[in-house]
């Protein structure tokens, strides 16, 4: 099994010598050593790989054509992430790979392993960016206007990147050569664990979205501004913290304040302005609406109280995603026939595969997470189960690329 090998290559690259967590933001040089791993992996098996227009890299196992079984994850982290959110996916599919090599597989559809671009959105704050590009879900004007928290743009950054970001967009024909995506993933929660199970598949992906806050104040002294004079815009944002976690209980949702900007972030300033980021995802499309709605309304309430200026604007939305029940049956008959129960679990976290669920059949495989802790250093997945994921995505990728 050379799980092991192609993990130890990728594990030091873009982890922070202090949090032991991962800053592999896109377009950054730790982005970059990772994309030239992944590259080399791929070509060291005899794949040829392309990055597409937005970023992606594609590396293809036999020449592109119609019905293509693409398999992959994303190499970008949030701050201080955990080893093996998206990474899992991309070393398991080149693994798999290895494995039907081993037994002289040769694919009668193509397979392609795929490496998205900006899937956590940590760097310029729209999730799955890479794959909503292509899709035509992301409109390519507005995401080459993003910026990050230095002001850089996406175009900036991709040009830096030497690529050309006036490109970005849709690929139909990239898109329509494809059969079907099945995305591995470490497990973000713990289901697996207390069923004794290693393996999971997904069912969907509960809507969810990011909403940008800007509470807008006057700096003032620390010291000697009166209560009574100040426009502090850290209270409406304190309030509205609390208000975001009363909704979310209220609602059977949740509802997270993850990223706040301080202006101008000194200890003896009242603070000028406080922009913060809302993340909220519920079951269902009109509990996210509701609790938004509710957060809003107190984070209104408070500014008025404090004499703040409030903006709120949606930055992304992901409606409920259904992964394919075909292909989930499908694949739930191959891992049984070789004696694994995977359970079907739905999940609160986005992936790549949920954007291209709108276009072709897409499927989910989770690999256990002892803890269920993720987006944090201490997520874990344990090598014996990574290596069960190894064995289930060569199944799967036999059963899907193989002779019918
Ligand atoms: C990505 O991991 C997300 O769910 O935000
Ligand atoms: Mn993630
Ligand atoms: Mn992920």
């Amino acid at each position: 099994m050379t799980f092991a090998g192609l993990w130890r290559d990728l594990e030091p690259l873009g982890r922070h010598p202090e949090t032991c967590g991962y800053r592999r933001y896109s377009w950054t040089p730790a982005d970059a050593q990772c994309r030239a791993w992944f590259t080399k992996a791929a070509e060291q098996r005899g794949l040829i790989v392309q990055p597409d227009a937005n970023g992606n890299l594609w590396a293809w196992w036999g020449p592109p054509r119609p019905g293509a079984v693409a398999t992959g994850s994303h190499l970008d982290s949030v701050p201080d992430g955990g080893g093996y959110d998206g990474a899992l996916g991309v070393v398991t599919a080149l693994a798999a790979v290895d494995l039907l090599k081993e037994k002289n597989f040769h694919p009668e559809r193509t397979v392609v392993l795929v490496a998205f671009t900006e899937e956590e959105g940590a760097r310029f704050g729209v999730p799955c960016l890479g794959s909503r590009l292509l899709t035509g879900a992301a409109d390519p004007q507005t995401a080459r206007d993003l910026t990050d928290d230095a002001g850089v743009t996406l175009a900036e950054a991709m040009t830096d990147a030497g690529l050309d970001p006036a490109l970005i967009g849709p690929d139909p024909a990239l898109l329509g050569g494809l059969g079907a995506f099945v995305e591995l993933h470490v497990e973000q929660g713990r289901a697996l664990a207390p069923l004794g199970a290693a393996l999971g598949l997904a069912e969907g992906i509960w809507p969810h979205g990011r909403w940008r806050f800007e509470f807008g104040g006057r700096a003032d002294h620390a010291g000697t501004a009166r209560l009574a004079d100040r426009r502090d815009p850290m209270l409406p944002y304190s309030g509205t913290v609390l208000a975001a976690r009363r909704a979310a209980a209220e609602h059977g949702a949740v509802a997270t304040f993850g990223k706040v900007i301080v202006e101008p972030n000194g200890t003896n300033a009242v603070p000028s302005a406080v922009r913060a980021w809302l993340d909220a995802r519920a079951p269902d499309e009109a509990t996210v609406e509701e609790t938004v709605t509710a957060i809003r309304s107190a984070a209104a309430g408070f500014s008025e109280e404090h004499g703040i200026t409030l903006s709120v604007r949606r930055e992304s939305y992901t409606p409920l995603v259904r992964f394919d029940q075909d292909l989930r049956d499908r694949i739930a008959g191959v891992l049984a026939a070789a004696g694994i129960t995977a359970p079907v679990l739905p999940t609160a976290a986005g992936h790549d595969a949920g954007a291209l669920a709108e276009r072709l059949p897409t499927a989910m495989l989770f690999v256990r997470n002892p803890t269920g802790v993720s987006h944090s250093p201490a997520e874990h997945a344990d090598l014996a189960d990574c290596e069960a994921g190894v064995r289930a995505l060569a199944l799967v990728l036999h059963d899907l690329a193989g002779p019918k």
